[in-house]
């Protein structure tokens, strides 16, 4: 057993905490807001995941997690310290904002014991952990006997739990080998289920994780710039995809066209890394990665050139948008494409109804109606489109939609639908990607 910290309690940390407690380690997680913490030691999640709230709950009654919303005293007997915190893109900018690393390392540094290890987690540029050593050496006064390492998480929202306990790898960076000791031991069950454990230095783990991200973007815009090519050629993304996946070189996965990858993670990862390669000097690989957010960009557009076309024009047009989430299994809307677009017809004069299972609220967006049931989304609408591929909506009945809708115009953003079910019963069906399926 460890006595670990986790410090911001987000997405990530929550679900680090969580995790620890369950591997059998005693921690202590941090966060200044206090509803969150409240909420978290009371045994309810704050946001939506599959089995984690039951996890949580079963964590709190074995006594090894607790929250706070102040950094508290017992922080100085904790040996290894988490951080969670976030790192969102700069406003107007590309660049990844590291302050709130940056923070939480120095409240960390002024309750330190001597021997204790500071462990990034955050998705960060590369360099971060290197101003994290010198904010903890000078803050905690420990100079060279400060231990800094880096540990870059790889879960995915809606398998956090699976993604966590059976990761693919586990990738650690560290400069000594009692840091590596340390590391061992935290993820030792982990380790001994036959998980790969890869140990190289702090700069390629801090890389490891953007570069990741940024190549599964690169394979969904990959398949969405070839979608644009099917649909004005008549061919099939679809059909085309299944046959690439099939290469065991290629493989299938992350090749699903449509929208667009949305999320907290993906678009300001790639941003980042863009952001980094330029600054650089990699010049050539920036444009390669701006590409893959321009053709990323264009899919919404596409989406609204074939509303356009389908409807004769959108301004007074009404259209139901289905999926607020960024993809299912998730109440998280940060970066949704379904969002994105919704707010495009919107500035484009359409009155925007949208409806999503499990995003009950939408921050800040007064002009798109969120509507509680499919229903009464898509009642009296010139047209629905599919934004996010919920089991749901996979089984919603053309013929029941068809009595409630003003007109029978749909695209499936997200090739999840049969085209022929609809086309059947009088719709005007068209699919992003599939230049064949217009009605
Ligand atoms: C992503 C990565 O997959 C995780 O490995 C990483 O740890 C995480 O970001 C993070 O940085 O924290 P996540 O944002 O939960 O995880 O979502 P993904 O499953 O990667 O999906 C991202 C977006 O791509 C979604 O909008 C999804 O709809 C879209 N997508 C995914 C496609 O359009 N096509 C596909 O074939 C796959």
């Amino acid at each position: 057993m460890v006595y670990i910290s986790v410090i911001g309690l987000g997405y990530l940390g929550a679900t680090q905490a969580i995790i620890l407690a369950k591997l059998g380690h005693n921690v202590v997680g941090v966060d200044t807001d206090k509803a969150k913490v409240a909420s978290l030691n009371s045994g309810q999640l704050p946001f939506f995941e599959p089995g984690l709230g039951e996890l949580l709950e079963e964590m709190i009654h074995s006594g090894r997690l607790e929250f706070f919303s102040d950094y508290p005293e017992k922080l100085l007997d904790v040996s290894v310290h988490f951080l969670c915190v976030g790192t969102p893109q700069k406003v107007d900018s590309d660049e990844v904002d590291i302050s709130a690393v940056l923070q939480s390392a120095a409240e960390i540094a002024s309750r330190l014991s001597p021997r204790a290890l500071v462990v990034g987690r955050s998705t960060v540029p590369i360099g971060t952990a290197e101003e994290v050593v010198k904010v903890v050496a000078e803050v905690s006064g420990f100079g060279s006997d400060t231990r800094v390492a880096w540990n870059p998480e790889f879960l995915s929202e809606g398998t956090a739990i699976e993604d966590s306990l059976n990761p693919d790898r586990i990738v650690i960076g560290v400069e000594d080998q009692e840091s590596e000791r340390v590391l061992r031991e935290v993820y030792q069950p982990i380790i001994d289920s036959g998980i790969p454990f890869l140990v190289m230095d702090i700069r390629t783990s801090e890389l490891v994780k953007v570069a990741a991200n940024s190549f599964l973007a690169t394979k969904i815009s990959f398949i969405n710039g070839v979608a644009a090519v099917a649909e004005r050629t008549g061919a099939s993304t679809k059909l085309l995809a299944s046959a690439l996946g099939l290469d065991s070189r290629i493989g299938s996965s992350f090749l699903r066209n449509g929208l667009g990858y949305g999320g907290g993670c993906l678009p300001k990862d790639i941003a980042g890394f863009q952001y980094q390669a330029e600054a650089v000097g990699a010049t050539e690989f920036a444009s390669f990665l701006r590409s893959v957010r321009l053709v990323n960009d264009g899919r919404i557009d596409a989406i609204v050139m074939m509303a356009l076309e389908m409807l004769n024009g959108l301004s007074g047009k009404r259209i139901a948008v289905l999926g607020a989430a960024f993809k299912p299994n998730t109440d998280d809307f940060r970066g949704s494409p379904g969002v994105l677009l919704a707010k495009k017809f919107a500035a484009l004069g359409v009155e925007v109804s949208i409806h999503d299972p499990m995003v009950k609220k939408l921050l800040g967006e007064e002009r798109i109606r969120l509507l509680s049931s499919v229903r009464e989304a898509v009642r009296e609408v010139d047209m629905v489109v599919l934004a996010t591929e919920w089991a749901e909506y996979k089984t919603l009945l053309p013929e029941e939609l068809a009595r409630l809708v003003r007109s029978k115009n749909i695209i499936d953003g997200r090739g999840a639908l049969e085209a022929k079910d609809w086309a059947s019963v009088g719709w005007e069906f068209r699919s992003l990607g599939e230049g064949g399926t217009s009605s």
